[in-house]
């Protein structure tokens, strides 16, 4: 559906892919920050202080109360894949790999992420169709980089790395409450693949992880299908937030002499995810009301952003940002349990695949000729025509 540019969406959820939802968003945090949408049947959390206490509330799940998995990839192997990851799992049992995941990513050596993702960049083909090269490297370059970095195909193996980013999208698109029939089929062919990838060597950085997952008691299977999950959770994020910066750049050009400031701007103002949910695991108040075990919350990210400062009365503030972390606080990843481990591996992803795109003669202004947000309820991923 095309949505018109000169009309607010038709709702929250149509906004992650309107043309300028931002005045909208904005007027949500302002004017309604936490309440009910009748016809999507949904809570609706828009303002910092209401988005920030559902995503610390201790009642607030990030799945349904009965149903660890959406009912389409149960009792299949992407089923099995998806209920291991630590993204849809709340409770002590993920503790001790989450911990060891956040740690790790928190001592990344983000120079030798970039120069990993340049180098790969260097062999991927650049086509005369300039579009179909951005939608393609925007996609498959920050997945290719960790599956490198992962020890999940060697360094060198150009073919095995695309097979994985192949995968790792169809897997993806199964998960999207808008998949159909073909899209679930094929997610879960590629979710037998991946769950049968044999580990190479990978970096002393990836060794060191699975070596401090085991010493903390995980057991392999639940190691192998997160490492899996570092790229599922890196997919349409990234590609959002490299498509958006290639559009930024198409309005403004001198914003490529630091591409670092460039991809920091746009996960502030046109970020990749624009919202998530949350479900009550019980009856609980929320925001001042009363909500019923079962009810659904959509939790609007970029609302959040929209509104000024930093919320007065959030329960869990972000930590301050290290100085070398271009992605900072940004309400596109998230808030408490749950926030975005991979920020910074992201937007150093990003700036290398946008740096590797100019290199190669894509020129944005030609990009943001034509193109259409793909079809998605939460991201906002530009499709080059
Ligand atoms: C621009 C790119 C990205 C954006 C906007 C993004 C955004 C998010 C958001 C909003 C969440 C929280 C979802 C929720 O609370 O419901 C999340 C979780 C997560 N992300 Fe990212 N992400 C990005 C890239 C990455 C990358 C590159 C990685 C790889 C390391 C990653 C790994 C994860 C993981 C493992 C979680 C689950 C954390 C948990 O449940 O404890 N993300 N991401």
């Amino acid at each position: 559906m095309t949505l018109d540019p000169t009309q607010p969406p038709p709702d929250p959820l149509a906004a992650a892919t309107h043309p300028d939802p931002y005045p909208y968003y904005r007027e949500l945090a302002r004017g309604r920050p936490f309440h009910r949408d009748a016809m999507l049947m949904l809570w609706v959390a828009a303002g910092p202080a209401e988005v920030a206490a559902v995503l610390s509330h201790p009642a607030c799940r990030v799945r349904p109360p009965g149903q660890p998995v959406p009912p389409p990839l149960a009792q299949s192997p992407a089923g099995t894949l998806f209920a291991r990851l630590i993204r849809m799992n709340d409770g002590q049992g993920h503790a001790p790999l989450k911990t060891v995941l956040q740690r790790q990513l928190a001592t990344l050596d983000l120079n030798e992420v970039r120069a990993a993702a340049s180098a790969w960049a260097r062999r991927l083909p650049v086509t005369r169709d300039h579009a179909a090269t951005a939608n393609r490297w925007s996609s498959a370059l920050p997945v290719i980089a960790i599956a490198g970095w992962l020890g999940l195909t060697a360094a060198d193996d150009e073919t095995t790395a695309s097979r994985i980013a192949a995968q790792i999208a169809s897997f993806a698109a199964a998960m999207s409450p808008l998949a159909g029939p073909a899209e679930i089929a094929a997610g879960i062919e590629a979710a037998v693949s991946l769950q049968r990838l044999p580990l190479c060597d990978g970096t002393p950085w990836a060794l060191a992880l699975r070596e401090q997952a085991r010493a903390a008691g995980v057991d392999d299977e639940a190691i192998a299908a997160n490492l899996l999950g570092l790229m599922v959770q890196s997919c349409e994020a990234t590609a959002g937030l490299i498509g958006n910066t290639l559009l930024w750049l198409a309005h403004d050009a001198a914003a490529a002499d630091d591409l670092r400031a460039a991809v920091a701007r746009v996960l502030r103002a046109d970020p990749p995810i624009h919202n998530t949910r949350r479900f009550m695991a019980e009856d609980a108040r929320v925001c001042g009301v009363p909500l019923r075990r079962g009810d659904a919350i959509l939790v609007l990210l970029a609302a959040a952003a929209t509104a000024d400062g930093t919320p007065a009365n959030a329960p869990a503030p972000a930590p301050a940002p290290a100085p070398d972390n271009p992605a900072e606080h940004h309400w596109t990843f998230g808030h408490g349990a749950h926030r975005c481990p991979g920020d910074a591996l992201a937007a150093t992803l990003a700036e290398a695949t946008v740096s590797a795109l100019l290199a190669r003669g894509i020129e944005p202004a030609a990009l943001a000729r034509a193109y259409r947000y793909r079809p998605s309820l939460n991201a906002r991923i530009p499709h080059f025509l």
